[in-house]
């Protein structure tokens, strides 16, 4: 009963919601169901053990260029999967290696980041009353007071310092590697200073 009610919900979700690609509808209908979800986020964390090489066996990522994935809402994950397959973002490793995986893995991978404790990081102590001033007034809107996102914004919170400095400024200058409307204009008004203030704050945030 409960798969047939599942699926009935994914055929609804599939003809209903043209906006919004079937991966995130299958991701919805997995989250709506403990066992499901179970199962998913196991056969994650199998089918992300390449993904362990850079991004860590849990999340945590080994360098600062590159994001920590644990903690981060599964829907943004996943987006951003869909968003380097299609070539609307743009790195050239990480396009190739989105590219070989199947919508399930893409889903379970998500899933199984999404369920892991999130690190956080040093700050410059200096610069971060400056740089919560400023995400106060410019960014808490969408992200949060907290930076931790929900299914539409991603969570900032711990985020790696140097990988948020280099996101942030792509947005703002319009590099053509990150395209997002929103991000270009709350990064507009940022000068140089101001992101590094930001970043510092945002990347010791638990
Ligand atoms: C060789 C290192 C490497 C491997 C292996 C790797 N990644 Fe990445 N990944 C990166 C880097 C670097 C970035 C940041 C790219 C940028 O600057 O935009 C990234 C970004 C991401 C992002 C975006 C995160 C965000 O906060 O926006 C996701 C999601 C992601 N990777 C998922 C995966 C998955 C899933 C796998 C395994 C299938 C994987 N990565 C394997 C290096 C790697
Ligand atoms: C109107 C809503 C909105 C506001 C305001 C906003 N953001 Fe965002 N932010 C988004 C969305 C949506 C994304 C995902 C964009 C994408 O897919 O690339 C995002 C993505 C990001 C990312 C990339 C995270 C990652 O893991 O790669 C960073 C960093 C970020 N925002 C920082 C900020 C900062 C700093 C501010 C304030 C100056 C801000 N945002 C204000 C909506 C917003």
């Amino acid at each position: 009963m409960r798969l047939l009610l599942a699926a009935a919900g994914f055929l609804f979700a599939c003809f209903s919601v043209l906006a919004q690609p079937a991966t995130q509808e299958r991701l919805k209908i997995v989250q709506g169901d403990p066992v499901a979800l179970k199962a998913a986020v196991e056969a994650g964390r199998k089918a992300s053990f390449f993904c362990a090489n850079c991004h860590g066996e849990t999340g945590v990522s080994k360098s600062q260029e590159i994001p920590n994935l644990a903690g981060q809402n599964a829907a943004y994950l996943l987006e951003q999967i869909r968003k380097f397959g299609s070539g609307e973002r743009k790195d050239p490793f990480m396009q190739g290696l989105i590219k070989v995986l199947k919508d399930d893995e893409r889903v379970q991978i998500a899933l199984f980041f999404a369920s892991q404790a999130s690190a956080r990081s040093k700050a410059d102590a200096g610069l971060v009353a400056r740089g919560k001033e400023l995400f106060g007034k410019l960014c808490t809107r969408c992200h949060g007071d907290d930076a931790h996102g929900n299914e539409q914004y991603p969570r900032l919170a711990g985020q790696n310092l140097v990988y948020l400095q280099s996101s942030i400024t792509r947005y703002r200058d319009g590099t053509g590697v990150r395209n997002n409307q929103l991000m270009s204009i709350a990064t507009a008004p940022l000068k140089n200073d101001d992101i590094v203030a930001i970043v510092n704050y945002l990347t010791q945030l638990p």
